[in-house]
């Protein structure tokens, strides 16, 4: 039997999600026999100049003045055209549900970090998730998602990490891409940000990230384009920072690559407090101002206008503006299907959907004598850490959601003022370890008091020791856990051996206890259904099948930069009132990002790339490789004796450089099953961009195969001699012809 394979071609047309059957009909879309781009241009034809300006700048409702009733506190709205039948824009924040964050929407599902859902790998999760958030944020009277955030995990400690999809192109921009279908599926734009690169928060306002084009095709803007071929976003948001010293809102080389050279049809609107400028802007490509109240001047509003009067901007680079917008209001189905008044949602539906994705998304790191599962036989148990009774612990800024229940604590005193503060959602592992556990006796201790906590292992069977890594947007965090947390473990596991550690990280941590721990699982940051989750993996309910998206690294030197560079300066809102100086960055690892980086240098990491366990065992063989169709093939076995999903992974290493991921599998087997998995490869991810050739180059020479179980794993390798192949920059899997080495040398 063949399975459905992640990241290749063959997923690409073989998982076709359908439209959300809760979702309205999009009636009128089959109806018209125009196209998207037809439809707006018509409309175009019949807005004056005033009502074009209108379309292309909105605000930022929490701080907008004289705000109208209709309009709630949330991240944006652009006013409608009533007489033309144009809706308001009304946007929300993000990938891990409708946010409330700062703002006073009706609290929402709160999903598991993007980070979690990319531990995975499965683009089903993904495009459920995002159908859960779309219905959700539709249901809330929303029609526009600023979800989608796929920038690359170059800094294990960004603050915004948890809102990405770690550090591979092609699991990033597969992920994202099924992710913005889902939540399109519900008739509403969805956003893929922050464009094209965006990888720390440290002076994320001025930064320049200097980095060559071809470099930034292999790594952050593949992630963007393949999500953009797979999702088709209604618009992309442009990042705050600069890049090769322009600024990502006004970057025409940037722009030019997204539009000309992808054929992008949607529209580009700024991040809130992201634009400098009018008529550069414009040039460049930036379609809208979003959040003006957060820009030190309105730019596309009477400014533009005055532009149109000096001839500086033409009315008709306002007409493809517009266009663009109205374009994609059309092809998402919002133009067709309004958003109505809010209506109530079904948490609870909301839920299983979070804790659907929390259980495949936990990683088992380590499971030492087989201490995980739990034995129905532990009598004393231990559970220890802050807040473990309450709930499980979320990321901040933005796309912060809260749900009713959550426990908040201040935020350190160095975090901005708008943040909300530290939240702990509502799912408490402590009463889920207690459901499972009915007959052993449940102790918990806070931890607070590191001697006590030992006492209490020492006499415990085994210890349930939760740790934690808060980040937020606009500060990046430390690489350990916070405050004192890994003294809180070393002392605890000292105590007793039988000790299972459950992080709560945004990304990577350090682990210098890691010896003494008995079991480690990484359970990121979990939702709304998160601490069922936990304790079904750790009782043995569940079997764990996350894989990591992103390295662990064994040391801070490890790091392509060892100290991020630059002001740690948090910075308030409105943002461009207390920026430090602009400062040039440089990462060193260019397009080898991540697990290609510690290729590179030789670095041995904590837990490399694609790492996961399981409570079974699974053996790949007969690797096989069809040079004509680039279709790899393979079988996986469950050697063990629990059913459980494997994420078998296939590497290429090229003629010159590093290995990179080409392609997965998701397989769910019962023991003693086998199945066999077809991968075809896209060939951009075996490729170089070269700038002379305007296109990627596949080299001449020797391919390695590598079917691997993580990124430093040997595993079983073929060679294939391929030919040189040139491809245009356009080039897309959908535009592949069948046999695309059919013209091989
Ligand atoms: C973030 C965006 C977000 C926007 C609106 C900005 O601070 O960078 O990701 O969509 O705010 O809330």
């Amino acid at each position: 039997m063949s399975v459905i394979a992640a990241g290749s071609i063959l997923l690409a047309s073989s998982f076709c999600p359908a439209a959300n059957a809760e979702s309205p009909q999009n009636n009128a879309q089959e109806a018209q026999a125009q196209s998207p781009d037809e439809r707006a241009a018509g409309l175009v034809a019949q807005m004056t100049l005033d009502e074009k300006i209108q379309l292309v700048h909105g605000n930022y409702p929490k701080v907008m003045e004289n705000r109208p009733e209709d309009v709630p506190v949330s991240a944006g709205w652009v006013p409608g055209i009533e007489r033309l039948g144009i809706p308001a824009q009304r946007a929300t924040d993000a990938s891990l549900g409708v946010a409330a964050g700062h703002r006073t929407i009706k609290p929402a599902t709160a999903l598991p970090s993007s980070m979690l859902l990319a531990a995975t790998w499965n683009p089903k999760l993904a495009f459920d998730s995002g159908a859960l958030i779309g219905k959700e944020a539709r249901q809330q009277g929303f029609n526009i998602l600023l979800a989608g955030g796929v920038n690359l995990v170059r800094e294990p400690r960004g603050g915004r990490n948890f809102e990405y999809l770690g550090e591979d192109p092609l699991l990033a921009g597969t992920l994202v891409g099924y992710s913005v279908k889902g939540i399109q599926s519900n008739n509403i734009v969805s956003t893929m940000k922050h464009y094209p690169i965006h990888p720390q928060e440290t002076g994320r306002f001025v930064l320049s990230v200097n980095m060559d084009e071809a470099a930034l095709r292999e790594s952050d803007l593949l992630a963007f384009q393949k999500g953009i071929e797979i999702g088709d976003p209604g618009s992309i948001m442009c990042s705050y920072n600069r890049i090769n010293s322009h600024y990502g809102c006004e970057n025409a080389i940037m722009f030019d690559i997204l539009k000309k050279d992808w054929g992008y049809p949607g529209w580009v609107i700024s991040d809130w407090g992201a634009v400098h400028s009018t008529v550069k802007a414009v040039h460049a490509g930036l379609d809208q101002e979003a959040g003006e109240e957060l820009d030190t001047n309105v730019w596309y509003g009477q400014m533009l206008k005055d532009a149109v009067g000096t001839g500086a901007v033409s009315e008709k680079q306002i007409d493809g503006m517009v266009t663009r917008i109205l374009r994609s209001l059309y092809a998402t189905g919002v133009m067709d299907n309004p958003v109505g008044p809010p209506q109530p949602l079904d948490l609870e539906k909301g839920k299983q959907v979070a804790k659907a994705a929390a259980l495949e998304g936990i990683v088992l790191l380590k499971n030492d004598d087989n201490l995980l599962p739990l034995a129905a036989s532990a009598k004393k148990i231990a559970v220890i850490g802050p807040h473990a009774d309450a709930g499980v612990l979320s990321g901040a800024g933005s796309s912060q959601v809260i749900p009713e229940g959550s426990v908040r604590l201040d935020a350190p005193s160095n975090a901005p003022d708008w943040l909300a503060g530290i939240y702990y959602h509502p799912s408490s592992p402590l009463e889920a370890i207690r459901k499972l556990a009915p007959s052993a006796e449940v102790s918990y201790a806070n931890g607070n008091d590191i001697q006590a906590a030992a006492a209490l292992a020492a006499q415990s069977d085994v210890v349930i020791l939760f740790g934690g890594q808060w980040t937020t947007e606009a500060m990046d965090a430390s690489i350990t856990l916070d405050g004192e947390q890994d003294q809180l473990i070393d002392a605890v596991a000292a105590a007793n051996p039988k000790t299972v550690v459950v992080l709560q990280t945004g990304g990577p941590v350090l682990m210098p206890w890691l010896d003494k721990a008995g079991a480690v699982v990484e359970a990121w940051y979990s939702g709304a259904g998160g601490g069922e989750a936990i304790a079904d993996i750790i009782f043995g309910k569940a079997n764990p099948s996350g894989r990591l998206p992103v390295t662990f690294p064994a040391s801070q030197s490890q790091l392509p930069n060892p100290e991020i560079p630059g002001a740690r300066l948090p910075l308030p809102s409105p943002v461009n009132h207390s920026e430090p100086e602009p400062f040039d960055m440089s990462y060193p690892e260019g397009a080898d990002i991540g697990y290609r980086w510690y290729a590179k240098t030789d670095a041995t990491p904590l837990f490399p790339f694609g790492f996961g366990l399981s409570y079974t065992s699974f053996e790949h063989a007969a690797l096989a490789f069809d040079k004509t169709s680039l279709t790899a093939r393979f079988t996986v076995t469950n050697t063990g004796g629990t059913a459980g999903r494997d994420t078998p992974q296939l590497y290429v290493k090229p003629p010159k450089g590093e290995r990179r991921l080409v392609g997965w599998g998701i397989t769910s087997l019962d023991p003693g099953e086998s199945k066999t998995v077809m991968l075809a490869i896209d060939p951009r991810f075996i490729a170089h961009y070269a700038d002379a050739a305007k296109g990627w180059v596949v080299a001449k020479g020797k391919y390695h195969l590598i079917l691997a179980k993580n990124a430093t794993d040997p595993g079983i390798q073929i060679t294939v001699k391929l030919p040189k192949r040139t491809l245009p920059v356009a080039w897309h899997p959908d535009a592949a012809a069948t046999s695309w080495f059919a013209q091989s040398e």
